[in-house]
């Protein structure tokens, strides 16, 4: 067991293994006569974590708390990771409320995705070294903590040239976007799509990975104040046509739009009367698919949308397609993603914030103060 440690110790050392590792491990065999108890201690053990931590379901700004988490077990398969960076999304908000269909038992860590790197490793893991980037893949709970151990099949290895923030956001909106442009309309360039919450990061990422495929789209966004500066932003990213709700609230929508094809996918984040905008632009047997409910209202749809228009409502969660096996899959489609973001053709507005800012953070994504970049907590 000895000589399992001290290697396990010395290959920490050659990958230039991290600071506190080698400071706690020469703390121990230089202050305590039972050096070898702690040196096995110190290697197979993570150190602890400060993490967002709640009791209940409830108003996430009322029930979470940061607490330090004692170090847990680094087992033989386990790789102990540092986290860098993880984003706040709406559903890592309605776990913590209590809505959402799937949610961890409670005491939780909140968060479900994010960017780490390797701390340590367990004596049988070979892909992984310290100091590689890696990812939850498929993303999994309890992001919001400082140093996270779990099996090595949880983590997918990915560039280090990839932008922090990035590498920390891809596996929830990105993929969900790139899943509803492939998965329920044949799509070829030239077509058209339309939705609303296009601010959205899904939003925004849809508009993209749609250009990108010569696929146009149009965009509903909320009347707020500012209007024209996020049309523009949204143009930039490729956006074709981008109309507030109430720009919409019109008899014939067609007339509104230049010389783009009528669009057969339409992509409802919201909700409520957005979602009816969405289905006034779609052509004869089009498909609107719901993601999101951002309004909390429901849908409604009108007898004649049916009879004569003929249209089909869908819905995508991820977490179900994630479900059916699709490890590889799922790891495949990150890995593009990822490339995109790392040429610049998938960008989307985030704020950094340090992780001792949490909570001002939490409020943000709250919506307290109006709308607001993706808040990502930096570790
Ligand atoms: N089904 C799935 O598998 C799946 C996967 C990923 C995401 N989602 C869902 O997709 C939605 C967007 O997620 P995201 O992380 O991309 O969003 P996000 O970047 O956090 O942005 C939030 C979006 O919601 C809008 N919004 C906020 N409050 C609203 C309200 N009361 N009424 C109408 N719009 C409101 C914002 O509009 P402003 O810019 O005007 O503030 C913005 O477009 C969420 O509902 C999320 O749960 C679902």
């Amino acid at each position: 067991m000895a000589s399992l440690v001290r290697s396990a110790s010395l290959r920490s050392l050659r990958n230039g293994g991290p600071l506190l590792f080698h400071t706690t491990l020469r703390k121990s065999l230089t202050s305590c006569p039972q050096t070898q108890t702690l040196r096995t201690f110190s290697a197979t053990m993570s150190p602890p974590s400060k993490a967002v931590v709640y009791d209940q379901q409830g108003p996430p700004d009322a029930v979470t708390r940061v607490v330090e988490l004692p170090p847990v077990q680094v087992k033989e398969n386990d790789v102990c990771v540092r986290m860098l960076a993880a984003p706040i999304n709406p559903s890592d908000i309605n776990r913590i409320e209590g809505v959402y269909p799937v949610r961890p038992e409670v005491p939780a860590v909140g968060g479900y995705e994010g960017v780490g790197e390797v701390y340590s490793v367990g004596s049988a893991v070979k892909d992984f070294s310290p100091g590689d980037w890696v990812i939850p893949s498929p993303p999994s709970s309890g992001t919001w903590q400082t140093y996270i151990v779990k099996d090595q099949s949880v983590w997918h290895k990915i560039s280090k040239e990839t932008p922090l923030e990035y590498a920390a956001t891809t596996t929830v909106n990105p993929l969900t976007a790139l899943r509803m442009l492939e998965d329920f309309v044949p799509l070829n360039s030239g077509d058209t799509i339309v939705q609303n919450g296009a601010t959205s990061i899904v939003g925004q990422c849809v508009i993209q990975i749609a250009r990108d495929r010569g696929i146009h789209s149009i965009n509903v966004i909320r009347d707020r104040p500012g209007s024209d500066e996020v049309k523009e932003k949204l143009a930039k990213l490729g956006a074709d046509e981008v109309f507030t709700e109430s720009q919409v609230r019109v008899k014939n929508v067609k007339d509104l739009l230049a010389n783009i094809p009528e669009p057969a996918l339409g992509l409802n984040c919201v909700g409520g009367n957005a979602a009816s905008l969405v289905l006034k632009f779609l052509r004869q047997g089009g498909t609107m698919v719901t993601y999101g409910g951002m309004s909390k209202k429901p849908i409604t749809v009108s007898t004649t949308s049916f009879i004569f228009k003929d249209l089909s409502l869908r819905g995508f969660w991820l977490q179900r397609w994630l479900r059916t096996d699709k490890v590889h899959e799922c790891r495949k489609m990150v890995e593009y993603l990822l490339d995109l973001a790392r040429q610049g053709k998938l960008r989307y507005e985030m704020e950094l914030v340090p992780f001792d800012n949490f909570h001002a953070a939490l409020d943000k994504a709250l919506g307290k103060l109006g709308s607001q970049p993706k808040q990502v907590i930096k570790f």
